[in-house]
């Protein structure tokens, strides 16, 4: 039997504003094995975005249980879960999210010190990583000097600082146009030919392509899959 990366059971998350309580997530259960490619799609509101931050420990469940690599995610404080996250996955969200005043290459090593590298291999690692995503020649820019899509890579670069053995990616390419998501597409593409297991949420039929499994969500709920 394969390992299950990631295991939910009776998923729910709520959000309470003032009085008003959504349900983001209603009973939602979604088995993940190592190196499957899954993709979620479904119109905005469904709960993707949540679905993926109970995955990569960016919140907790109101109930059910999320667990990932064996860790039961909800019984969690936050300062395991900073470790946990720094140690399993890679996020990539969809407006890149980089820091805008370090310089691509200070995005990347950034987060490679995080991921705790000594010191001497901070830098070659940094520059293989962007070198990873063809934009060694860009290493001093500063986001706002970079296109939306070489952002993004950045942005991919980033999240493989600490080779995560899962990555969550939440509309990469929303914000891109068709060309652009493309240089996207292939780097999602090659994630999967590594064997990670990769999880995005998406519309792009490209990546929808890439899929071992489509679940739809449609309010809190998966109602479609093609298992
Ligand atoms: N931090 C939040 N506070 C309150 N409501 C939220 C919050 N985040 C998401 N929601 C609500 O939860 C539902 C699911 O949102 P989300 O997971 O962002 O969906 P999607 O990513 O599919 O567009 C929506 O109704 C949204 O308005
Ligand atoms: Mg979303």
């Amino acid at each position: 039997m394969k390992e299950k990366v990631v295991l939910a059971s009776s998923l729910c998350k709520q959000y309470q504003i003032g009085d008003l309580t959504i349900q983001a997530l209603r009973n939602l259960d979604i088995e993940v094995e190592k190196g499957e490619f899954i993709s979620i799609h479904g119109q905005s509101g469904a709960g993707k975005t949540t679905l993926l931050n109970l995955i990569g420990g960016l919140d907790k469940p109101t109930s059910g249980n999320v667990v990932v690599f064996g860790h039961d995610l909800g019984t969690y404080d936050e300062d395991f879960l900073a470790t946990f996250r720094c140690a399993y996955v890679g996020f990539v969200f969809q407006s890149y999210n980089l820091i805008s005043t370090l310089t691509a290459f200070e995005n990347v090593a950034f987060a490679v010190e995080l991921a705790g590298w000594p010191r001497e291999r901070i830098q070659s690692r940094s520059e293989n990583l962007l070198k990873l995503v063809g934009l060694e020649h860009r290493a001093d820019h500063f986001p706002a000097q970079l296109s939306g899509g070489e952002q993004q890579r950045v942005a991919f670069a980033r999240a493989l600082a600490n080779n995560p053995p899962l990555i969550l990616a939440d509309e990469p390419t929303g914000n891109l146009d068709v060309k652009t998501g493309l240089e996207i597409v292939h780097i999602i593409a090659r994630m999967k030919v590594e064997g990670k297991t990769v999880i995005v949420a998406t519309h792009d039929k490209r990546i929808l392509e890439l899929a071992n499994r489509r679940f739809k969500l449609h309010e809190g709920r998966i109602i479609e899959s093609d298992e």
